[in-house]
């Protein structure tokens, strides 16, 4: 069993320790909170000790595993503190606000080669990303894609009332690219590679962050476009096209249903049942690595993701620099 700190106490930690406690693996210890009142309702209900100090959390807060689910621009500074106390460490996407942060982890990581560091990009460990991913490597011809995940946040009630919500805020370094553009660019990368070149329409909101946008990747043969936003509601598919064959998906972050339209005009039906926590693959595919990293496909598997987030996180910052949006992480070492 795992020993588990969580930092943050959200609805997304309540889903991590959901599924944490689903899969069996982990036992959650101890939960960082600013305030003790906050963090004490989430240790009632889930169990552990509090700390509202971050070091002493990583110190006597006897946790192997750290989960960090805070504000983005928070995320560096905290997995560098966990990856300096040798925790293993997984945070909530996206891993860093720019490169320059996503270099300091790295050169941490080379001087604590024991530690294992996962960015939580819950849909490409599900069964239905990999079923794609299979489907896109038989197809003959790649044509392109197009990948919409657009729904609309209550938090931008709040900033139509006049407040800066942090994901809303680039003091946060929050935003539609960096909160659920995130996920159509990791189905991108992840099905077509790193693109030639990326384009991105933002459309700024008040606070100076966007709201919504579209993004272009050019590939050598074909574009992707990605359509992404927290300011409404879309509920188109999303397609991935072949020459007459076309992968056709109710949602490119979701993946709930995933079908193959054939040349020959015939269906298959790609997807399977997904799990009720949509975390709970994640967290079964982290415990395997940090319990068994020597095992030769577990190596495999953390390089492949680690790797990915690298591009990924590369990715982001070019479509922000694109859009000229600026961090204030941005100009920080
Ligand atoms: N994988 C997914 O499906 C998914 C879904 C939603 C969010 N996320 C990710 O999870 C992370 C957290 O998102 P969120 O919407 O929950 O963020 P949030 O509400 O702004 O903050 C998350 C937690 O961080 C702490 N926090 C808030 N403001 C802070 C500040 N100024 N300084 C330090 N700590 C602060 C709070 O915990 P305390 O009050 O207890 O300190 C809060 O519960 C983000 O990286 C987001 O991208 C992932």
């Amino acid at each position: 069993m795992l020993t588990l700190g969580v930092v943050g106490t959200n609805w997304i930690t309540q889903q991590f320790v959901e599924a944490a406690a689903a899969s069996e693996e982990y036992q959650l210890t101890s939960t960082y909170s600013r305030h003790e009142d906050t963090g004490q309702a989430f240790a009632d209900k889930n169990g552990g000790q509090v700390f509202t100090d971050f070091d002493q959390f990583l110190r006597d807060g006897n946790a192997q595993v750290i989960y960090i689910a805070s504000p983005n621009s928070l995320h560096a500074k905290q997995a560098l503190a966990a990856i300096n106390a040798d925790k293993q460490v997984i945070v909530e996407k996206p891993l860093v606000s720019n490169p320059q942060e996503f270099a300091q982890i790295k050169a941490a990581l080379a001087a604590h080669p024991d530690v294992r560091l996962f960015e939580a990009a819950r849909q490409i460990h599900q069964p239905n990303f990999r079923a794609i991913r299979k489907q896109i490597a038989a197809m003959e011809t790649l044509n392109g894609a197009m990948l919409t995940y657009m729904k609309y946040s209550s938090r931008y009630d709040d900033v139509l009332a006049g407040k800066d919500p942090n994901v809303f805020t680039t003091t946060y370094s929050g935003g539609a690219l960096q909160d659920l553009g995130v996920y159509v660019v990791y189905d991108a990368v992840a099905w077509f590679g790193k693109p030639n070149r990326v384009h991105y329409y933002a459309t700024p909101i008040r606070t100076g962050a966007d709201g919504k946008g579209v993004a272009v990747f050019g590939y050598d043969n074909f574009d992707v476009t990605l359509n992404f936003g927290k300011t409404t509601n879309s509920y188109l598919p999303s397609e991935v096209y072949g020459l007459k064959d076309t992968i056709v998906m109710d949602n490119a972050a979701e993946l709930n249903s995933v079908i193959y339209h054939a040349a020959d005009g015939s269906t298959k039906k790609l997807s399977e049942e997904p799990d009720d926590n949509p975390m709970l693959a994640e967290v079964r595919d982290f415990a395997e690595v940090i319990n068994n990293p020597k095992d030769p496909d577990n190596a495999r598997h953390y390089q492949t993701w680690f790797h990915l987030s690298e591009i990924v996180n590369g990715v982001l910052y070019d479509l922000r620099r694109k859009a000229s949006l600026v961090f204030p992480a941005d100009s920080q070492d």
